[in-house]
């Protein structure tokens, strides 16, 4: 089956709004966990929605093992061929309910498992919030950045919706604020990051 997101896979990496969101997004993720100490190079991440890897690519040199997953076929292969030695990019749905019978099973104890410009997407937010938190071990960060989105627009995600599923999943050390903005076709549009300990 063809995925809506396979069209931008062969593009994605020469776009300047996805290499600046990453850019950004790497900066606040460094800011909000320590990345770069020593501590993280036994960690083992999940990037949920990881499309080319231009986060994974910047993040994967700090930890342990990162486990890249996304349900488009052709953002999964531009990942795979670039190669990166602790990245596994695997291809796959690991939401919903019969996940668990096929090879998306990835296993619980993830480190930090972080969602860059993918929850906003997703049909139900709210239950992926909740696997997140399950697959963390006690401890772990979840953080997430997407679009904020603007009154009586269905586009992207409001803070006070992130604040609501992020209490609703019983993380602790919350933070849901603006962390940057990008300008796309004469607009700001601003970035949320919401961010929490399981
Ligand atoms: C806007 S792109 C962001 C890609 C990447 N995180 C980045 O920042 O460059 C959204 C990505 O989420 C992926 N995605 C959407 N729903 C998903 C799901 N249920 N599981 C995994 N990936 C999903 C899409 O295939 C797409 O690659």
């Amino acid at each position: 089956m063809t995925d809506g997101w396979d069209e931008y896979a062969s593009s994605w990496d020469d776009r300047p709004d996805s290499k600046l969101y990453a850019e950004k997004a790497f900066a606040s993720l460094v800011a909000q966990t320590d990345l770069r100490g020593v501590g993280w190079t036994s960690k083992r991440v999940l990037d949920f929605g990881c499309g080319t890897g231009l986060l994974a690519q910047k993040v994967a040199p700090y930890v342990g093992e990162l486990i890249a997953v996304d349900t488009s076929e052709k953002m999964i292969a531009v990942l795979q061929s670039k190669e990166i030695p602790n990245v596994v990019a695997v291809h796959g749905n690991i939401l919903g309910a019969d996940h668990k019978s096929d090879d998306t099973d990835l296993g619980a104890g993830f480190d930090l498992i972080y969602a860059s410009s993918v929850c906003g997407f997703l049909p139900d937010y709210e239950g992926a919030v909740n696997e997140f938190a399950r697959l963390l071990r006690s401890g772990g960060h979840f953080i997430q950045w997407d679009w904020q989105a603007s009154d009586g627009e269905e586009f992207g995600l409001s803070e006070s919706k992130i604040r609501r599923v992020l209490e609703s999943a019983k993380f602790r050390s919350i933070r849901v604020e603006q962390v940057f903005s990008l300008e796309a076709d004469e607009q700001t549009m601003p970035v949320l990051i919401g961010a929490g300990i399981v």
